[in-house]
């Protein structure tokens, strides 16, 4: 087998940003089984005293989740949040006409302050711009924000929740730019409804930050003037825009489905030139950022509407080898731009398009898993600006496109770093040469791989660890130069330390 020459060149002074610890969140949404039957199930077994399955928690923690957001996703545009607090016995059960199923309603706003605090992650709400009006979106910043001595705090201590919840983060919608949605606006109508909110819901709470509804992918027709029509209306009272995007094999292309990435860079390139146009305009020394608030692989064609059923089974996809490595080099994507994006959100954390399923007895975790638990971990300080020279492929979609996509990160602090590689093509294996330009006494303390040769193989309940990301000999380092080699459609992960 003949192995293709490469090089990785880093150089610790040659940083992008910081990287913000919000890029490695994650999204809850009332949709088919991610909150019932995923986070809370009080009849399992494996549910703890509050009903939160344990497994899943677990599996939560270990990805090291920074920021959760939730309730929704589409479901948000028909939810009245009153509905889910307070007695359990008393809350209503709805029709949820997003995903047509039932909602019991027992798992609300301080169910999930729980469930937050139980995997040590930042609560991001999300306000109701479809049904709901500005007004109930302040009042549930005052019913979570404001200590008491309130009828909206007062409400919150009568529901057992003494201390408030003091809520950072919070998104003015969700997806308002999409006729699917529940009380979907045009761009003028939405800027103007999401400053009027985040207006009163600054005043209810001036140390919160908000989140402006961007498009719900590059595919809008309406994609980019909503986003510039909506931050020329919004701008002083946003502090970050969101996207969202879902990447998908339509045309059972592996080689272009590799290279997506180029899109998805290309997405957040055109938003970075958006923002930077209305804050010229708008002459203001105010900077907004870019929210990745819901971002996975979803195409496969699992059912998406519940036929009224509690906690249906819907958009339960199975992943697989491509899509993992597709997830690898979106984080990648997250590292490269973290000077203009802060805050990422995979959709979703269990079940719901998730790289974890759900059943009575146990869990099972897709090879993504496993990609994310690595990055989520390990990204740490600065991002760093790699050079990179490999071999091109040549695909449908994006043209040429390097074999290797890589990012890396160094915390000045700890003198730790690492790298993320991937070897996108199907075929090559690629020998890599890595330079640590300013830093000759660096070691690689250790390095883990997660690679096959199929791109649909994946793991099932019946081999649950057919594809997980292997420790691999950490490859030796001689005056700052090493070499490793990567098997084709693999993921390669370098932790480094000073000797
Ligand atoms: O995450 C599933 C759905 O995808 C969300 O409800 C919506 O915001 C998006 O279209």
């Amino acid at each position: 087998m003949s192995y293709s020459k490469s090089q990785i060149l880093i150089d610790t002074n040659r940083t992008i940003a910081s990287i913000s610890p919000l890029l490695f969140g994650g999204f809850v949404e009332h949709m088919g089984r991610c909150v019932y039957e995923g986070i809370y199930d009080p009849k399992s077994p494996l549910a703890d005293e509050r009903g939160l399955r344990t497994d899943v928690l677990e599996a939560l923690r270990d990805q090291a989740y920074s920021v959760i957001r939730y309730p929704g996703g589409n479901f948000l545009s028909g939810y009245n949040w009153l509905d889910g607090v307070g007695p359990k016995e008393k809350r209503p059960s709805r029709r949820e006409l997003a995903w047509q199923s039932t909602e019991s309603n027992q798992f609300g706003t301080n169910e999930f302050m729980e469930f937050c605090q139980a995997i040590n992650a930042e609560p991001m709400l999300a306000v109701n711009m479809g049904t709901g009006t500005i007004q109930s979106a302040a009042d549930l910043v005052e019913y979570c924000n404001v200590p008491g001595g309130t009828y909206w705090s007062d409400l919150r201590t009568s529901h057992g929740a003494h201390q408030p919840h003091n809520v950072r983060y919070w998104c003015v919608g969700n997806e308002m730019d999409g006729p699917w949605q529940i009380g979907h606006l045009d761009a003028v109508a939405y800027g103007n409804k999401a400053l009027e909110a985040a207006k009163m819901m600054k005043w209810q709470d001036p140390t919160i930050k908000t989140v402006l509804c961007g498009s719900s992918s590059d595919k809008m027709l309406t994609y980019p003037d909503w986003d510039r029509i909506a931050l020329e209306l919004a701008w002083e009272h946003m502090d970050y825009h969101s996207m969202h995007y879902y990447a998908g094999n339509h045309d059972n292309d592996t080689t272009s489905y590799l290279a997506s990435v180029v899109a998805l860079e290309r997405f957040v390139d055109t938003l970075e030139g958006t923002l930077r146009y209305v804050k010229a305009k708008r002459r203001s020394k105010h900077d907004v950022y870019l929210s990745w608030d819901e971002w996975q692989v979803w195409y496969k064609g699992d059912p998406m509407q519940g036929s009224w059923e509690e906690a249906p089974h819907l958009a339960e996809e199975i992943y697989n080898l491509e899509d993992a490595l597709v997830v690898a080099q979106w984080l990648n994507v997250f590292l490269r731009k973290s000077h203009v994006l802060k805050i990422a959100c995979v959709a979703q954390v269990v079940n719901v398009i998730s790289w974890m399923h759900t059943r009575q007895d146990g869990l099972l975790k897709f090879p993504s898993y496993y990609v994310f638990k690595l990055v989520s971990n390990l990204a740490r300080g600065e991002a760093l600006d790699v050079g990179v020279r490999a071999p091109v492929v040549e695909t449908k979609l994006y043209d040429g496109v390097p074999a290797l996509d890589v990012s890396a990160s160094f915390n000045a602090e700890t003198q730790e770093g690492a790298v993320f590689i991937v070897n996108r093509s199907e075929t090559d294996p690629i020998f890599a040469d890595i330079e640590w330009q300013d830093r000759p006494s660096v070691c690689i303390r250790q390095a883990w791989q997660l690679a096959g040769t199929d791109p649909k193989e994946t793991n099932s309940w019946e081999r649950p660890d057919h594809l997980v990301a292997k420790e691999i000999a950490a490859p030796p380092v001689d005056n700052g130069r090493s070499a490793i080699s990567l098997p084709p459609m693999s993921f390669t992960v370098l932790s480094t330390g000073i000797e």
